[in-house]
């Protein structure tokens, strides 16, 4: 480990320094020993292939969080990575836009850092979080020249509510524009829901995992198969899903 933050209460962001993780595709994940078996999964959110590092940005809830969040500077991790399947690159002629919900955020920003220079128009990151200290990244969206919209559920920051009520509108203004989301569950159904369940509209899903390299079946989410509902593994054929390849409970 080579450097520590705390961007925001109860958030640490940790950069190791790995070559080969720095080169994951954004979206994708690293799956860490922490404490206890099972390793943990964590998306990235800096991807630099010029120092070799990557960073993650994760909120401690339980016992791997935190022993992660307490390990010291120079550290060794074991971590199996990058997993999964990231963020396809979106089309730089047409609009897009990133919506994300508290640690839904952090592998978008990874996105957006690779994706924005590319970008023929500008594009809009809806960043919502349950209160105004919790608002991760903003400032660094707004630097990489985003036009950022802050959605807080309590109103102490931007507009009060979720990230749908603007995603909606920015639909309504660009009806192709193409849509990548990370966030909780609900958030995600949401967003298929008012988005037409389509195959630009593309969601990074959290999902309890076991092995983590498609062996253990422990986090299947239903899929929308051509012959009816089948099972996907969000640890391979995952986490990114487009909007269509899903079919949400
Ligand atoms: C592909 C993927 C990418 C992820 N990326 C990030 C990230 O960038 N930043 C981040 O903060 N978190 C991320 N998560 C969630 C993260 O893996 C969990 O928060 C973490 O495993 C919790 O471990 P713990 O030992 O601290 O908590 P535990 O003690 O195991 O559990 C504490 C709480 O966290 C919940 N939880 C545990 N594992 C998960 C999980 N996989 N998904 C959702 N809730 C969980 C439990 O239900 C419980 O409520 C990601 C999850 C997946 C599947
Ligand atoms: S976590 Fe084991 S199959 Fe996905």
């Amino acid at each position: 480990m080579v450097k520590r933050q705390v961007p925001a209460p109860g958030h640490v962001e940790l950069w190791v320094h790995s070559p080969v993780l720095a080169g994951a595709t954004p979206g994708q994940f690293a799956h860490v020993v922490t404490q206890g078996t099972l390793r943990r999964p964590i998306s990235f959110s800096r991807l630099d292939v010029d120092t070799g590092n990557a960073a993650m940005l994760f909120q401690v809830v339980g016992v791997g969080t935190r022993w992660l969040a307490n390990q010291e500077m120079g550290a060794v991790l074991d971590i199996l990575g990058p997993l999964g399947r990231g963020f396809p690159v979106p089309d730089a002629r047409r609009p897009w836009c990133l919506v994300g919900g508290g640690v839904g955020i952090p592998p978008l920003f990874a996105a957006a850092s690779q994706w924005t220079s590319a970008a023929r128009m500008t594009p809009t990151a809806i960043l919502g979080a349950r209160t105004e200290s919790l608002v991760l990244l903003e400032e660094e969206f707004r630097q990489l020249g985003h036009v950022v919209w802050i959605t807080t559920d309590d109103g102490s920051r931007g507009m009060k509510g979720t990230v749908i009520g603007p995603l909606a509108r920015w639909l309504a203004k660009n009806p192709q524009g193409q849509v990548y989301a990370c966030g909780p569950t609900a958030m995600l159904r949401a967003v298929g829901a008012i988005s037409g369940q389509r195959d630009d509209v593309w969601m990074a899903l959290e999902q309890r995992m076991g092995c983590g390299v498609g062996a253990c079946l422990a986090c299947v989410v239903l899929g929308n198969g051509p012959e009816g509902p089948d099972y996907r593994r969000v640890c391979t054929e995952g986490p990114v899903f487009s909007g269509e390849e899903l079919i949400f409970p």
